[in-house]
């Protein structure tokens, strides 16, 4: 069915949607990645986070593919490859998961800048969370690199970070 008055979401705009889909599942793929790392270098505390992180980038990609289904559009099961699982160290672990939700943040802000320039409200009051999720997830991912300052970054210290770690997510807002 591709009569244009099925849906109300314009193709770049469902293109970009599409795109976002990827980008939420790749986080998700890498932060499984992570948390196997830290389950296999003892971080088990980091471990666990990593995996309700990669749970939490789930529900975005859901949050994004149920949107695009629901304003008639044609959601795009994503195909991811190439997933990183070595890291040199336990801090590049952070040092990369504050990279990619930069990133992410970005690509939300481009998308929303779109919305802005082909006048979709719609999508634009839709996204309004996920830029408000990305201030929190930088912050988050911030304050875990944070730790390798004040505490320290040798093996002593990476056993206090690891339990530091967890307090991060048990400080988090709920997931609405
Ligand atoms: Fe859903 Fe952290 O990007």
């Amino acid at each position: 069915m591709n009569d244009r008055r099925w849906k109300s979401l314009d193709e770049s705009t469902e293109k970009r949607l599409n795109e976002q889909i990827k980008i939420e599942a790749v986080s998700a793929a890498h932060y499984l990645a992570m948390a196997s790392w830290c389950d296999q270098n003892g971080y088990a505390y980091s471990a666990k986070y990593l995996l309700d992180q990669a749970e939490e980038e789930r529900q975005h990609m859901m949050k994004f593919f149920t949107y695009v289904l629901e304003v008639g559009g044609a959601a795009k099961s994503p195909d991811i490859q190439g997933i990183r699982h070595d890291y040199g160290s336990f801090k590049e672990i952070f040092e990369v998961m504050l990279d990619q939700e930069i990133s992410v943040s970005q690509s939300i802000n481009e998308l929303v800048d779109h919305c802005n320039k082909v006048k979709d409200h719609t999508t634009q009051s839709f996204l309004r969370w996920f830029v408000d999720e990305q201030r929190e997830e930088e912050a988050n991912a911030r304050r875990a690199l944070e730790l390798f300052h004040v505490i320290g970054n040798d093996g002593p210290s990476h056993y206090l970070i690891d339990q530091e770690i967890a307090k991060i997510r048990a400080t988090q807002p709920k997931e609405k």
